[in-house]
């Protein structure tokens, strides 16, 4: 089947162990959608926001509401429990009953005990914004980001429809779980995007999940991005700078820099790392079969728009083929 193109794409659920750069990735997708003129809803699942301070620094909160953060961009935090209200609200019509019965205390220890309702609803959220259409009949959004919660939950997070699927026989629930699943396992509509970076356990990590998500969940899964890698470190035709570097006599001073020593272990430390970085990308290329597609190290850190559209390019560009 030919690459469909990143943006192309309804949901794009960006996964990955902590730390890899999910959140940096999710927003970065966004805003390149919104530069190429698609209508993008950025969704953050969990208690915490992050991709507003990045796509809009200073930002205030964009909360279950959501806001528009730049022409095209929209940006929401997916709370299970306002999910839940919201869907109790729709389906018995009294919003203000399941708010009550929400907050209340013994309740909620009841379902933050409860595995699996979590995922389901907040996937029925993404489900319906989906859905959304606009007057004219088009889609609310072009496209559905969404920045999942690290795996071994993000995982879950895709399974639970099939697992409600296959326990409520009949009902309302099973036939909500029924589209849910329609929607994730459809290779058109929704691809998993898994975030990895170039070293040992997060490679190994990431190659089990896309081996699980093939043979048990059954969504999309066509490219791994590899994170902040660190590109090489010399100018071509300089190869050997470290060498070179550690082969000027000790004694040797050079005005407003440190010792050729130094400079040295500076320059084998940058190698060292490009290496590392190539060998494991070649690893996971060679495990997923999948195209990769590298995010550079940004060395500043990425703080705001400018680094993320650092990225950005590189990001929707497409993967390099596992071969290459
Ligand atoms: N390409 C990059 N270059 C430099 N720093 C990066 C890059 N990508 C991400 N970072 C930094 O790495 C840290 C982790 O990134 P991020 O928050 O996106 O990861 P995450 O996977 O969402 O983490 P969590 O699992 O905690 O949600 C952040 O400080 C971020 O700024
Ligand atoms: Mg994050």
């Amino acid at each position: 089947m030919p690459l469909i193109p990143l943006l192309d794409r309804r949901l794009i659920v960006v996964t990955g162990k902590g730390g890899t750069g999910k959140t940096t990735v999710a927003a970065a997708l966004a805003l390149a959608a919104a530069t190429a003129g698609r209508r993008v809803l950025v969704a953050e699942v969990g208690l915490d926001e992050h991709v507003p301070a990045l796509l809009a620094p200073g930002a205030n909160p964009v909360g279950y509401e959501g806001r528009d953060l730049r022409k095209h961009l929209r940006a929401m935090r997916i709370d299970p429990y306002e999910a839940l209200a919201e869907y109790l609200g729709l389906q018995i019509g009294l919003r203000g009953l399941a708010r009550r019965v929400l907050g209340n205390r013994a309740f909620r220890q009841l379902m933050d005990a409860s595995p699996g309702w979590r995922e389901l609803i907040t996937l029925g959220k993404i489900w319906h914004l989906e859905q959304m259409k606009e007057a004219d009949g088009k889609p609310r959004f072009d496209l559905i980001v969404v920045d999942a919660p690290a795996t071994g939950h993000g995982l879950t997070f895709l399974d639970v429809p099939r697992v409600v699927g296959s326990a409520v026989r009949a009902g309302p629930l099973r036939r909500h779980a029924g589209w849910v699943e329609e929607m994730i396992r459809d290779p058109q509509r929704t691809v998993l995007l898994p975030v990895a970076l170039a070293e040992e356990l997060p490679v190994r990590e990431t190659a089990e999940l896309v081996e699980r998500l093939r043979d048990q969940v059954g969504v999309a899964v066509d490219r791994v991005v590899v994170n902040a890698v660190t590109a090489a470190p010399f100018p071509p035709g300089l190869d050997d700078l470290d060498a070179r570097l550690a082969a000027l006599p000790g004694d040797l001073v050079l005005p407003g820099t440190p010792s050729p020593a130094t400079l040295a272990a500076c320059a084998a430390h940058l190698r060292a790392r490009h290496e590392l970085n190539a060998r494991w990308m070649r690893v996971l290329a060679d495990t997923t079969k999948l195209g990769l597609v590298a995010l550079p190290r940004i060395a500043r850190g990425v703080r705001g728009p400018d680094e993320l559209a650092l990225l950005a390019d590189a990001l929707v560009a497409p993967p390099r083929e596992p071969s290459a």
